[in-house]
């Protein structure tokens, strides 16, 4: 079965992921939120972090707990230390402990280079690139603690971090944005190294243009998409459960061999489209 827009539905093996308890930061919306939703579907538990909107992230919260599974809404500004320590804490008192993190919660600030203030540019770091630091440094010591329990995984933790096309791709307009993603791939790599003698699996993926309310001016009008969709091979802007599925899989025993890589989920965006022609 599809979506109209072409997404596959219904295809995620429920027992996938039983057994597992699954950390999504910013979940009360757009790729987060579908991506909580895939994991609960896939039989994990889930927690939906949030920053504001608590009405937005019960409503995912419920929509999880139809599947049969448990799911709780936890809020944490991902770039806050003390926020994010309690969180995982919590997290580890009421659903055990953590087996995958989905380190999602992200951010744009444009601006023009000249125009950009610095705290425009802090946010942006503290957020996307500071916050996955966070996030991930603390579930890697819940993984070490409790370390492989063969019935629920091959591995001790997964942690995917949620980049973008722009890690490799530079994008004039949004230097803190792509500074952030950038150093979002270093970090990943260097994890993934450190960490997978500790039978830790850390990956990324690196979205292309997703229909979400962070790049709404981008799709919203016919005009907008007749332009992004010049930067996109496949032809198609790509929707919220491409990335999701995606996660599942990441987050799963079937991609246990998986380690330090950026899957790039981007309809071919990072295949220099420009050159179909040219060149
Ligand atoms: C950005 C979007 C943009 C997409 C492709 C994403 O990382 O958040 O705003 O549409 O990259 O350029």
């Amino acid at each position: 079965m599809s979506s109209p827009e072409g997404a596959p539905q219904g295809v995620i093996p429920a027992q996938l992921l039983k057994g597992q308890k699954a950390l999504v930061t910013g979940a009360n919306s757009g790729i987060g939120k579908a991506t909580a939703v895939a994991l609960g579907r896939a039989g994990a538990d889930v927690v939906v972090n949030y920053v504001a909107g608590p009405e937005e992230a019960d409503k995912v919260v419920e929509e999880i707990a139809s599947f049969g599974v448990r799911a709780a809404a936890y809020q944490a500004d991902v770039s806050d230390e003390g926020q994010v320590v309690a969180m995982t804490d919590r997290m580890v008192e009421e659903f055990g402990t953590i087996d995958i993190l989905v380190a999602n919660a992200g951010m744009q600030r444009d601006a023009a280079f000249t125009e950009m203030t610095l705290a425009q540019w802090q946010k942006v770091i503290d957020v996307n690139l500071t916050g996955q630091f966070l996030c991930a440094r603390e579930a890697a010591k819940e993984f070490m603690r409790r370390g492989v329990v063969p019935e629920v995984s091959r591995a001790a933790g997964k942690i995917i971090c949620m980049s973008s096309v722009h890690q490799i791709i530079p994008w004039a307009g949004h230097v803190n944005y792509a500074a952030s993603k950038g150093g979002v791939q270093m970090m990943m790599e260097t994890l993934a190294q450190e960490l997978a003698p500790k039978k830790i699996r850390v990956n990324a993926i690196a979205p292309g243009a997703i229909k979400t309310p962070i790049n709404r001016s981008a799709w919203e009008t016919p005009d907008a998409q007749t332009d992004l969709l010049k930067l996109i091979p496949y032809e198609r802007i790509g929707e919220p459960d491409d990335i999701a599925h995606v996660a599942v899989g990441l987050a799963s025993d079937l991609m246990d061999y998986v380690v330090g890589t950026t899957l790039y989920v981007d309809g071919g965006m990072t295949l220099f489209p420009g050159f179909a022609t040219g060149g």
